[in-house]
């Protein structure tokens, strides 16, 4: 019996202070695109937009996303146009046979920052920046995780031993990340006026990654709003049809 209770107790007090991975749980956030009925924030992906241009995309791709896709938060197709002429994209062959550089076009996708993953190890301390077209996806909780890995750099307590090159981050699996804060106070300056504090620009780029993650969100979300109400009528039909059947025989 004591032993009984000695185990209970010891599961009990064994509660882990860090969920899955040893990594502390993501801080939760209010998104617009939470529930049944969220939308995006297409003024802050558009910010967003903007912080992996000027920020991110040196180290990350984002290989899923075509510029025309941009419309979906709320760009114009003149817009899309201009931004995508600005990048340089490899095409070819020619006739003779090579390769040429060329404008970006609507249609063509964002253009990756190496030429290939050794490159990008090679120059990240030997990790790889993951594209981030799916990251939100990829990722447990990944609005909140994203989020809380851009605003969770923190000193490394004083018993931990930090390799070469590497930040400390709770909410990181294993505390270590090869990746340095990428986000500090002013490191891109919105048009719109909005201040660029971490915090901003973390949630900004979230909910940008977020609907490159699934543009399709909304569609989706109004889609299942309908199904629902359709289902709500036919029941009701449903029963008072039966009732009307039945009606005679009671
Ligand atoms: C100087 C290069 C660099 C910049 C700039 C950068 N990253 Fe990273 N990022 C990395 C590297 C390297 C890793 C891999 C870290 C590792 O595996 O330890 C990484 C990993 C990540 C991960 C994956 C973490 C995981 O769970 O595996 C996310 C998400 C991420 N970065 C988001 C961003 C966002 C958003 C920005 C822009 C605000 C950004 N990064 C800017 C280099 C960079």
């Amino acid at each position: 019996m004591r032993i009984l209770i000695a185990a209970l107790l010891s599961l009990s007090l064994a509660t882990p202070v860090f969920a899955a991975g040893d990594s502390e749980h993501p801080k939760q956030m209010p998104w617009s695109f939470d529930g049944v009925f969220g939308t995006f924030d297409r003024q802050s992906a558009q910010r967003g937009l903007q912080v992996y241009r000027e920020v991110c995309a040196a180290c990350h791709s984002l290989n899923r996303v075509a510029f025309r896709s941009l419309t979906g938060i709320g760009f114009s197709a003149e817009e899309v146009k201009a931004l995508a002429s600005e990048y340089s994209v490899m095409d070819g062959p020619d006739d003779e046979g090579e390769m040429f550089e060329r404008a970006g076009k609507p249609s063509d996708k964002f253009v990756p920052p190496y030429p290939n993953e050794k490159a990008a190890r090679a120059l990240n301390n030997g990790a790889y920046p993951p594209d981030l077209s799916l990251i939100i996806k990829a990722r447990p909780d990944g609005a909140n995780y994203v989020y809380s890995l851009l605003t969770g750099y923190e000193d490394a307590p004083a018993d931990m031993q930090m390799n070469e090159g590497m930040s400390y981050n709770p909410y990181f699996s294993g505390q270590q990340i090869a990746m340095a804060p990428p986000l500090s106070e002013g490191v891109v300056s919105f048009e719109d006026g909005t201040e660029a504090t971490v915090d901003q620009m973390a949630k900004d780029v979230v909910n940008f990654l977020q609907w490159a993650a699934e543009p399709e969100m909304e569609m989706r979300k109004k889609m299942g709003v309908k199904v629902m109400i359709f289902l709500l009528v036919m029941t009701i039909l449903f029963y008072l049809a039966k009732q009307r059947i039945w009606r005679n025989l009671h």
